[in-house]
């Protein structure tokens, strides 16, 4: 089939032809690769409307509130899989068969421990340091540990470290949080899942074993599939543009860490929950609201709005779902914040500014109170959302390697100084 063209027209010019690229769903591309050499640039800050890449990981329709996981709804994952079943289908392209996925346990369980050396690096930390500060440096420094899998032109090096890198991260997560909290480092046991391994080594201690509930350990691992990817979010786009440099994965996943722990982004859950302690009690959200849409004021409803989900989030329909069960396990179905989140929640979505503005709750408004409720300390719910996003940042890294992208590197309008002499 004739291949479609969008015309450019400029006063003065030829007309530039410029073939649109079709995918399987969403939007098509007008593939600008060429512009340059007619001395042209496209310009689009915070990549609005740009494709930085071409993927076949994740597809979302913020209109449709609609997110895939190599093809499979978010909604039926998060019922019908378990968190290492999803990192399998981020990582390899499908769910695994049942012997594929005792393979791939077997595998995960037992990387679970660090280096001993390495955990002699937290030591180096003021115990009041951010757990995010903690993990930008601790998994960054994986690499100074693992020179036998840094080649990243070879394909069982990138798996080595990607099995790694999931096996690792809940282990120095909790690290982290032990050492800031002057107790021991807790050692993962092979006979837990992947959650309640989690929660084992945040909780337990050598004088008391922590007693992993099965429903807080199915929570915990439905909030790490609810983060797992999200195509080509902030920190994704920012291990892909690493990688693309040839940089080795442990120091790309530590730069998507160091963007994750921004507020706008995977800071957003710890924002809420700060947030509605703010708030202190229903009789002033509709101060809040109002601050939220005074342009002269910065203060912004933290778990609300996202940049594609121009509708309800679908992960926060199941974040709420999961926030419930949690909840009413605990007994802690009268929660004050989560009583204020839902009116803060009823009177937003009623409003006509955030209607206007098609602003819904996203995937951080419910994490916050699950986490909260749970005993995961404010500070570590951004180290949580890490956790869930490696397997996704990893895909990515690897799909990117695998499609030998060239180096990312955007240009720029320059509006500065002409030419001038200093003297
Ligand atoms: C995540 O990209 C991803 O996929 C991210 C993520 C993932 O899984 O990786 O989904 C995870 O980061 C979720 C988002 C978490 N962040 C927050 O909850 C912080 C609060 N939200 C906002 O900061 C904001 O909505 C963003 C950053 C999420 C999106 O910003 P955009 O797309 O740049 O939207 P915008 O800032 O241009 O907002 C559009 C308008 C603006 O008003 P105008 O300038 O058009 O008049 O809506 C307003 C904004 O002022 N607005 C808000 C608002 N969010 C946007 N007003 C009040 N409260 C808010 N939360």
């Amino acid at each position: 089939m004739a291949e479609k063209v969008a015309t450019l027209h400029i006063e003065g010019r030829d007309p530039i032809e410029l073939p649109i690229l079709e995918g399987s769903m969403g939007p098509s591309a007008i593939d600008v690769r060429s512009l340059l050499a007619h001395g042209l640039l496209s310009f689009d800050p915070g990549f609005m409307s740009t494709a930085s890449c071409e993927s076949q990981i994740t597809f979302i329709d913020g209109d449709k509130g609609l997110l895939l996981h190599r093809g499979y709804p978010i909604e039926q994952l998060a019922e019908h899989s378990d968190y290492l079943d999803v990192c399998h289908l981020l990582l390899y392209g499908d769910l695994p068969t049942a012997e594929q996925k005792k393979s791939f346990e077997h595998i995960i369980t037992h990387h679970t421990m660090i280096h001993e050396q390495l955990a002699e690096m937290f030591q180096a930390f003021r115990r009041d340091a951010h757990p995010m500060a903690i993990l930008t440096g601790v998994a960054g420094a994986l690499a100074a540990f693992y020179h036998d899998s840094l080649d990243v032109n070879n394909e069982r090096h990138r798996e080595i470290a990607a099995h790694r890198l999931i096996s690792k991260m809940p282990t120095l997560a909790a690290m982290a949080y032990k050492y800031s909290i002057g107790q021991p480092s807790i050692y993962p046991r092979n006979d837990l899942g992947y959650a309640g391994n989690f929660l084992h080594m945040m909780f337990s201690t050598p004088a008391a074993e922590y007693k992993v509930s099965p429903v807080i350990a199915r929570a915990v691992d439905r909030i790490f599939i609810l983060h797992a990817d999200h195509e080509q979010n902030a920190s994704t786009s920012t291990v892909r543009l690493a990688g693309s440099t040839g940089s080795n994965p442990f120091a790309c996943i530590a730069a998507g860490i160091a963007a994750l722990w921004g507020p706008a982004h995977g800071g957003a859950n710890e924002a809420v929950v700060s947030m509605l302690e703010e708030i202190g009690d229903e009789s002033r959200i509709d101060e809040y609201v109002a601050k939220a849409k005074d342009k002269s004021d910065p203060f912004r409803l933290m778990g609300f709005g996202h940049r594609v989900y121009k509708s309800y989030d679908p992960r926060a329909k199941v974040m709420k779902q999961t926030c419930d069960e949690v909840l009413t396990e605990l007994g802690l179905q009268d929660e004050p914040l989560l009583k204020m989140a839902m009116k803060l929640e009823k009177i937003a979505l009623e409003d006509e500014y955030f209607i206007k503005k098609k602003l819904y709750p996203n995937v951080d408004f419910y994490s916050g109170i699950i986490l909260k409720a749970i005993g995961i300390p404010t500070e570590m719910f951004t180290v949580m959302f890490a956790i869930g996003r490696t397997p996704g940042w990893i895909a990515h890294w690897k799909e990117m390697l695998d499609q030998k992208s060239r180096i990312s590197r955007p240009r720029q309008l320059y509006s500065g100084k002409t030419p001038r002499d200093v003297k």
